[in-house]
């Protein structure tokens, strides 16, 4: 098993940047990477008030909110702190040509004995495994939104990786609190999304077919079954166009028309009405 102290993450998206706060306050030396200055700087400014905010809800001390602030760098620089990494988590937009284009030059990058993991929900790091030279030290690491909160992270392994790869990313799954889920092989969806969709795409049919409305289909998911949110809702803080994207991936894949995005999931994508980040989804956000 390797040990890890340096990570870096790439991306500083609603994921990357999560995931490398997470890592930086579980005590790793945590670099967040984006090629877009603006992204950085966002980031950055997200984390801050994050830190702040802990300290005032006394989820974090003054001193351990520090300590996280130093232990992690937001930058567009790549090749200092790729050489410094154990493990690389690739949190980039969902474009295969990109993310082998990055396990490309990471494999480059960084010392051989570090782990190149992809938080990717719709691409097995088969995908991107072939465009380095250790397919055995690479795997998916994929968290949930909002990755500072949701516990569960799935280890889905490609056909190459390692026993010792699993255990590597394993373990520091394990020390940023999280629960790691092995999946012991390359499935569309993984585990979690394909548990939501179930729940997601019966909404949708309930709701298309006029039996309910979307607020009291949610209202049923909350409060008859206990799920923090509605799927509706659920939707909305994912994105839905993130949810459209991993559907039509599936479909991709698999061929089968039952795995196509439901037409309502379809209206609101080609609306660019993708759910919080966009202001409206199902709901509207001020
Ligand atoms: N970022 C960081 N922290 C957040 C947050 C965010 N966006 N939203 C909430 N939190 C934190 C709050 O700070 C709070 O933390 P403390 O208790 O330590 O102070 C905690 O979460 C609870 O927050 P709230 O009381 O404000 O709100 P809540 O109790 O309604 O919880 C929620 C919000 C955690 C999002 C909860 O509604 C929930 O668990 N929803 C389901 C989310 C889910 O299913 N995610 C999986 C999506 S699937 C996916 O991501 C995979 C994919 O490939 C698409």
């Amino acid at each position: 098993m390797t040990t890890v102290s340096g990570i870096l993450v790439i991306g500083s998206g609603a994921m990357g940047r999560q995931i490398g706060m997470a890592a930086a306050v579980a005590g790793f030396t945590t670099t967040v990477r984006d090629v877009d200055p603006d992204a950085v700087t966002a980031a950055e400014t997200d984390m801050r008030r994050w830190l702040e905010g802990r300290v005032v809800k006394g989820r974090l001390t003054a001193a351990q909110a520090a300590d996280a602030g130093e232990r992690i760098r937001f930058t567009t620089e790549l090749e200092g702190p790729a050489a410094g990494a154990d493990l690389v988590i690739e949190a980039a937009t969902e474009r295969l040509d990109v993310k082998r284009a990055i396990f490309a030059e990471l494999d480059r990058l960084t010392p051989p004995h570090a782990v190149l993991a992809t938080n990717s929900s719709t691409l097995g790091s088969s995908t991107v495994a072939d465009a380095t030279g250790r397919p055995d030290r690479v795997c998916n690491l994929h968290f949930f939104n909002p990755a500072l909160v949701m516990r569960a992270v799935e280890i889905v392994r490609n056909e190459h990786t390692s026993d010792e790869t699993v255990a590597t990313v394993t373990e520091v799954a394990r020390a940023m609190g999280k629960t790691p889920v092995l999946l012991t092989r390359e499935i569309p969806g993984f585990v979690a999304n394909r548990l939501m969709a179930a729940v997601r795409e019966e909404a949708l049919a309930l709701y298309a077919d006029g039996i309910a409305s979307f607020e009291d289909i949610d209202a049923a998911a909350r409060d008859a079954l206990g799920h923090p949110m509605g799927p509706f809702e659920l939707m909305d803080l994912v994105g839905l166009d993130v949810s459209y994207l991993i559907r039509r991936a599936a479909f991709e894949q698999s061929g089968d028309p039952k795995d196509l995005p439901h037409p309502l999931l379809t209206a609101k994508y080609e609306a660019g009405e993708f759910g919080r980040k966009t202001g409206k989804g199902w709901y509207g956000y001020a």
